[in-house]
């Protein structure tokens, strides 16, 4: 059993969900009234977690089939279909046996491909669709959102991995006709690389320009997120703490969620029953939190390429580092050139490894970057 209250690994459920009131009442109206939305945020704020939220609201649960599918690792529209389907066929299987095989009824294409377990359930196989072209599975499953017996709410999270594909370079275009022609389904489409998110949504060439409400994802107020997290520490054994240690995690990690509820369940667990935390246990939780991620990060530092380590490490070094590009970067740490050092940042961008904010680089990452100062 694990009675930690701080969550680390996704969402658990309304009573270990902070705050969002606001956002998961626009997001529910916005969706309940027909609208697509793009939910965009800078890294690890909750983006995903709050559309799981939305999806078990009572208004949603009862009246919607829900699909999440989060396309971060699919390489191709071939990938998308898969990931799509399955999730879909997943989704299903719990609604009965009607319900499902009318989704299997629509996959004419890859139908006989399916798979079924002991219990008769239909599984959606590594391999389905292998022979298939993607664009006609594509077309099924949007044949089945148009005419299933309920509305859907579908969330593509990761979405801005559709730029990615080598398949198809016009998926965009592809996704905002099928979607434009199925009133039965609505759409949000959550992404973090704010740039390609923004370019894909925001910007008068793209398809799907004004076809959607944007909205992005802030950080949750430290005084709700105190209001949860004093509560939380309290459940099961009477651990108490007070505003300021709470308020000292926020700042040091700049109120990222999951980072703050990274050390909020490091200190929760260093903490004795009945006992309180104090504001020197921070240290303390986070030493503890490197020292046991310390294999990874070796183990990520290791893999990178040498120039892109060499650039990671500079930006590292640099804490906020601004024109990398110039010369004076690039002599400060013996980097080859210029022109290499852009190459290194592109390639560690889309690695996530590396984040921007206007012209400001920096790590990622807070922990990995607090890993390689205290290395
Ligand atoms: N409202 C919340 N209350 C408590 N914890 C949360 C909340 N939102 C997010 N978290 C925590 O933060 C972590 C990151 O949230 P989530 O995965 O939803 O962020 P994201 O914006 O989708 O991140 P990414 O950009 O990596 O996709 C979650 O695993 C969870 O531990
Ligand atoms: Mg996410």
């Amino acid at each position: 059993m694990i009675d930690n209250p701080f969550v680390t690994n996704g969402y658990a459920g309304p009573e270990y969900f902070c705050d969002r009131v606001n956002e998961t009442a626009m997001l529910t109206n916005l969706l309940t009234n027909g609208n697509n939305i793009a939910l965009m945020s800078p890294r690890r704020v909750g983006k995903t977690d709050l559309m799981r939220h939305c999806f078990q609201q009572e208004v949603i649960k009862e009246n919607y089939y829900c699909f999440l599918i989060d396309i971060y690792a699919t390489n191709s529209l071939h990938d998308f279909v898969n990931v799509f389907g399955k999730s879909i066929l997943d989704t299903l299987k719990s609604r009965g046996r009607k319900v499902w095989e009318g989704f299997l009824n629509a996959l004419l294409s890859v139908r006989s491909e399916i798979t079924y377990d002991i219990n008769g359930y239909p599984v959606w196989g590594l391999g389905v669709g292998a022979m298939v072209p993607p664009q006609t599975t594509l077309d099924e499953i949007f044949a089945y959102l148009r005419t299933a017996d309920k509305h859907c709410l579908v969330a593509i999270d990761e979405f801005q991995q559709i730029l990615y594909y080598n398949d198809d370079k016009n998926v965009e275009a592809a996704l905002r006709t099928q979607i434009q022609q199925c009133p039965n389904a609505n759409f949000i489409f959550a992404g973090s690389q704010r740039h390609l998110m923004s370019e894909m949504f925001l910007s008068p060439s793209r398809p799907f320009y004004q076809s959607v409400v944007p909205m992005s994802l802030g950080l949750i107020p430290l005084d709700h997120y105190w209001e949860f997290a004093e509560p939380q520490f309290a459940k099961n054994g009477g651990r108490r703490i007070t505003y300021d240690v709470v308020a000292s995690v926020y700042q040091r990690f700049e109120g990222i969620t999951a980072n703050v509820q990274r050390i909020m369940n490091m200190l929760y667990m260093l903490t004795p029953k009945g006992e309180r935390c104090t504001i020197e246990m921070i240290d303390r939780a986070i030493d503890t939190y490197l020292q046991l991620s310390s294999t990874y990060y070796e183990e990520l530092l290791r893999q990178m390429p040498e120039k892109q380590r060499n650039v990671f490490l500079a930006i590292a070094a640099e804490g906020q580092a601004k024109s990398i590009s110039g010369g004076k970067f690039v002599r400060k740490y013996n980097l080859p050139s210029t022109s290499s050092v852009v190459s290194a940042v592109r390639g560690l961008m889309e690695k996530d490894f590396v984040a921007q904010n206007e012209n400001t680089y920096y790590v990622y990452d807070r922990f990995f970057q607090l890993w390689i100062e205290k290395r």
